[in-house]
């Protein structure tokens, strides 16, 4: 499989995605709600979903997707793409500017590529395993940061209000050292800072494997950290993820002193 391919179908249609839902701001959106009333879903979405999924059954046809709005299939390959259509629903629907594409390949539990695509700043984060992180084909670097004293930190508050408390009880001791802390509600793009080195690391107490695929390749390859909240590797982002820029991550660990979010 070549995943520089595999990089250029991802990005085609992560691009075209964003010129629909660029149009799609200021269009009618008919929002419904899927697991509870703060989770919106919208036709963007799911046209989003169908454009991207379309694009890579053409040019893949024996891969398998995993997609957050459920056109998913199991494929005949090792290979799965992982796809977050619209990251930051909530804002696209409010005319908040901050939502991202994110699509992703796997095989079997490793990632080979990663694609973001911020269709507002026209932005586009890319990563092959072992070939680095790119912004645009420039090359990507985690911050120099060295202390959590002084750090951008971005979170994001779950619309479960249970879990945005535990959120909100867990930032304390950081809000004492961080210089800033950012909820911009796209998940995806915060983590693609945390590669950019735009924030010196990210955390959330439950997100989905669409929601982090492509991320971690990023961070990894711009030579970031990524693990749950106990500093293991993670497995189940919705257990909690913990994204930095290696250097801050002990220290975040222990300030958000979580642990797993059974
Ligand atoms: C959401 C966003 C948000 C995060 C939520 C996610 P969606 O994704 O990434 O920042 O706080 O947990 O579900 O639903 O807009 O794709
Ligand atoms: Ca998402
Ligand atoms: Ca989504």
């Amino acid at each position: 499989m070549e995943k520089e391919r595999a990089l250029e179908v991802a990005v085609r249609a992560a691009r075209e995605v964003g010129a629909i839902l660029r149009a799609g701001m200021r269009a009618e959106k008919h929002a419904s709600t899927k697991s509870h009333r703060h989770d919106p879903v919208t036709i963007y979405d799911r046209r989003a979903e169908q454009w991207i999924v379309s694009a890579i059954k053409d040019a893949f046809p024996e891969h398998g997707i995993l997609s957050e709005e459920g056109m998913n299939s199991e494929g005949s390959s090792p290979y799965r793409w992982i796809i977050d259509p619209l990251d930051g629903t909530n804002n696209f629907l409010c005319g908040y500017p901050q939502f991202s594409v994110s699509i992703a390949l796997s095989r079997g539990d490793e990632l080979q590529v990663a694609c973001i695509y911020d269709p507002l700043r026209d932005e586009l984060f890319s990563a092959i395993v072992g070939e680095g992180a790119y912004l645009d084909g420039v090359s990507l670097r985690v911050s120099p940061q060295k202390t959590l004293d002084g750090s951008l930190i971005g979170v994001g508050f779950s619309s479960r209000p249970e879990r945005a408390l535990r959120t909100h009880a867990a930032m304390r001791p950081l809000l004492s050292q961080a210089r800033g802390v950012r909820m911009a509600g796209s998940a995806c793009l915060d983590l693609a800072y945390v590669a950019a080195g735009r924030l010196d690391a990210a955390w959330y107490l439950s997100l989905s494997p669409w929601d982090v695929a492509a991320g971690i390749l990023l961070i990894r390859e711009a030579g970031g950290r990524v693990s749950d909240l106990c500093g293991a590797t993670l497995i189940d982002p919705e257990t909690g993820i913990l994204a930095t820029n290696g250097a801050i991550h002990a220290e975040m660990l222990g300030a958000i002193g979580i642990g797993r979010n059974k």
